[in-house]
């Protein structure tokens, strides 16, 4: 067959051309436009569970830390020493006691950020400790998580997380039900994927390949079998298997329906997906968070957390073959990820690859991507 234009139909929809998914200079723009200006979804709220705990997250090209202060509230940092730049924080978590200090001429900063100490910093009239403390970033919670922006004006959370994760689902509050905030960490795995975060939310947008490499997951949702579906956004609430008697990776018994879920969401899953970094699944006995960051056009750190009722996971019950079930949807999606990341520029996927009907949704991601990046595309 030749390369030519005469075997394309008019209404054949294509993917993104091959460089987006492997040029960094259209990752510095998706950085900037998306990540940097976006709500994205950081810490377990949780985890950070006495004052002075504290975690450091890539966001965008910046390093977040994120503290629980003495009053107990959460807050979010650049992880940016305003003397000579050092990362105040160099670990990915721990504890302080009562204050961050920069390892490096020990500049001092409380939990609010701001600058109480340096060496000899009486005899330095001219540094002005209002005005040199950390910078702080937007920070809100929802979902047990807190969540970031490093916009200087952020978007509305309310439209642009809570309104875009709940609008479609049948039930705006049918999220609300599963209490995320007052769950308990069953577990937590992260994913560092060859891959770009583009070709994993494309993955996950898509059920075209559910039959191909998810056999445990169609084994207790046939639904997904078909590759009709639409993995990120289950809002209907697709039906488990008439045989399967919990979300689990043999179809075995979970655990009890989670308190105040409603009987209509009994046996079903859901999964929403909160643009650009969030996806969430909701299943009767447990919720699981995946937060993507990427850190290279090809490399996307995903951290993955399983979320069930607090006796569950205080009673040391064992949630692996609830766990297995997405962990293994995991791999197999990072995989498949991972097999398509290398042909990105290949003259084979020059042009990009195509959309069959049951992935023509995802061209609306694809739309989304070119919005955020259009003023600036010349740049790319
Ligand atoms: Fe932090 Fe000097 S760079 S104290
Ligand atoms: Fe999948």
């Amino acid at each position: 067959m030749t390369a030519g234009a005469a075997e394309r139909t008019p209404s054949l929809l294509e993917t993104l051309p091959g460089r987006f998914y492997c040029d960094p200079a259209v990752f510095a723009q998706e950085q900037e436009r998306i990540f940097e200006t976006l709500w994205c979804c950081a810490v377990r709220a949780a985890d950070l569970d006495r004052p002075g705990a504290f975690r450091t997250v890539q966001v965008g090209r910046e390093n977040v830390l994120v503290v629980r202060t003495r009053e107990g509230a959460l807050r979010a940092f650049l992880n940016v020493c305003r003397h000579r730049g050092a990362r105040v924080c160099a670990e990915e978590s721990g504890t302080v006691r009562r204050t961050l200090q920069c390892p490096y001429h020990a500049w001092t900063y409380d939990l609010e950020g701001r600058l109480v100490a340096a060496p000899n910093l009486a005899r330095m009239p001219d540094v002005d400790r209002e005005e040199r403390g950390l910078l702080r970033v937007a920070l809100r919670e929802w979902l047990g998580y807190a969540w970031v922006c490093l916009a200087e004006e952020p978007p509305s959370f309310e439209d642009t997380v809570v309104g875009a994760a709940t609008e479609r689902l049948g039930d705006p509050a049918a999220v609300e039900r599963y209490r995320a905030a007052e769950l308990a960490l069953g577990r937590r795995i992260s994913y560092d994927v060859r891959a770009n975060w583009k070709l994993i939310v494309e993955n996950f947008m898509e059920c075209y390949h559910c039959a191909t490499i998810h056999p445990e997951l169609t084994h207790v949702l046939p639904e997904f079998a078909k590759g009709f579906a639409a993995q990120y956004y289950v809002g209907h609430g697709a039906e488990f298997a008439r045989g399967a008697q919990g979300f689990t990776v043999d179809g075995g018994a979970g655990f009890g329906r989670l308190a105040g879920l409603a009987d209509a969401q009994d046996r079903r899953y859901y999964a929403i997906t909160v643009k650009p970094q969030v996806f969430v699944n909701l299943v009767p006995d447990h919720v699981i968070v995946h937060r993507m960051f990427p850190l290279a056009v090809d490399r996307t750190v995903v951290e993955c957390d399983w979320l069930y009722a607090p006796e569950v996971v205080a009673s040391g019950a064992d949630v692996s073959r609830s766990v297995e079930l997405f962990h293994r949807v995991n791999v197999q999606d990072f995989e498949a990820c991972e097999r398509t990341q290398p042909a990105m520029d290949s003259r084979a996927y020059r042009r990009g690859g195509v959309l069959v009907p049951s992935e023509h949704h995802i061209r609306a991601f694809h739309e989304w991507v070119l919005t955020c990046l259009k003023p600036h595309m010349s740049e790319v």
